[in-house]
């Protein structure tokens, strides 16, 4: 099941080995990239990208190269539209990004445009190759706009927060494994017990990520975070875009313009896999957002999410057990935790920063598209009814 799902022992939903280069015929696309910070403060981003050739992407073949490519062009794409700020966005994807990018996607199974799974999942390298996979240990291989290493923390500590989930998924699939209706006594037994876990296991790794989520503040100051790479993450759902019906990708035939979302926790295949094995369901806008978020996650992680919505057995085995009803009286704790903790990061990373700002897109949406604080409250409370 792991492998169906794309989900590896170690490292949960984030990319095990990502490939850190492509053929020499591409160059042009990491040289940039690696050139952004200084493209971006001297505002010749455009310019470079101008220069680039197209170059045929079909002769890419591994996996892991794909989601290396995805991350490049996601990285130009979005220093192209943003790099001099909302109000200057470009209106459309130049041709050289633009058809490699969609071409790429298409292969992947995924949206040509900033993801949680391009940004984060497929975005690291280790410094000591013989250390731990941790995010102290680690560099990101593209994305990055600006020379403070808070544009790196941002995607390393939230791949942290990943990583450390890994052993979680691992007892969540042991859980289901055994979901079916089981009459005989050891065998129920054997299944309380591995649910039991699975939750016990749920509600020690929320702790630690509500953790890891505090740390964000280590090495990221919020002003880096709002003025100096957030608007690189945004989507092309609002503003100019909602007018003009989404970004048009040049030289992409039989296309007009497309709508998309921008990075978003909630394209964390991490987040709604708690929800889905605890059998939280949202409602409303909530629900939907977070339904359509998981079209911006690989699809084999859509897919584990779908498994977890069939086969969790967490809600229909709680009024038979004391002991399963307080491991899940623990997650629901742990849950409230973490999300009081998303929302004080976003108070002090946006709501704090955005004070001379209020006529932006950005400033009233998540990157993600949302009205952010009303929707994570409403997520938030929502886990109220599920104390009973
Ligand atoms: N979705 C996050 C934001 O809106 C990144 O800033």
């Amino acid at each position: 099941l792991l492998k169906e799902f794309r989900i590896s022992e170690s490292v949960g939903f984030v990319l095990e080995c990502p490939a850190v280069e492509l053929p020499a015929k591409f160059a042009a696309w990491a040289q940039i990239c690696d050139s952004m910070p200084t493209l971006v403060e001297k505002h010749t981003v455009r310019e470079a990208i101008g220069r680039m050739p197209l170059i045929d992407s079909s002769s890419i073949e591994t996996y892991e190269q794909l989601r290396l490519a995805h991350l490049l062009l996601a990285t130009l794409a979005a220093g192209y539209i943003w790099h001099a700020g909302e109000r200057e966005a470009s209106a459309f994807i130049p041709r050289q990004i633009a058809v490699p990018f969609w071409e790429i996607s298409e292969r992947l199974g995924t949206k040509p445009c900033v993801t949680h799974l391009t940004a984060c999942l497929a975005n690291w390298r280790l410094v000591d190759p013989t250390g731990p996979i941790s995010a102290l240990n680690m560099r990101l291989i593209a994305f990055r706009f600006i020379e403070d290493f808070g544009n790196e923390w941002f995607f390393l500590n939230t791949a942290q927060m990943e990583i450390d989930f890994a052993p979680v998924l691992i007892e969540m699939i042991r859980a289901c494994a055994r979901s079916e209706r089981v009459t005989d006594r050891n065998a129920q037994q054997a299944q309380h017990l591995a649910v039991t876990r699975a939750l016990d296991v749920l509600a020690h790794t929320l702790h630690k990520s509500t953790a890891t989520l505090r740390d964000m503040r280590l090495h990221l100051r919020p002003d880096v975070f709002y003025h100096g790479f957030r608007r690189f993450m945004a989507g092309f759902s609002r503003g100019i875009y909602e007018q003009q019906g989404g970004i048009i990708f040049e030289g992409v035939d039989g296309i007009g313009p497309q709508k998309f979302d921008g990075g978003s926790a909630a394209q964390s295949s991490t987040l709604q896999a708690a929800d889905s094995f605890l059998g939280v369901k949202h409602r409303g806008a909530e629900a939907e957002f977070l339904l359509e978020q998981r079209n911006y996650m690989p699809p084999e992680h859509k897919r584990f999410l779908e498994f977890l919505d069939r086969k969790s057995p967490v809600q229909r085995l709680l009024p038979t057990s004391q002991a399963l009803k307080c491991s899940f009286d623990n997650c629901m704790d742990a849950l409230v935790v973490f999300r009081n903790q998303h929302i004080q990061i976003v108070a002090s990373y946006i709501i704090a920063q955005r004070k001379t700002d209020e006529n932006s897109v950005l400033a009233q949406h998540g990157t993600g598209g949302t009205g952010f604080v009303a929707f994570l409250k409403a997520i938030r409370d929502n886990l109220t009814k599920y104390y009973k």
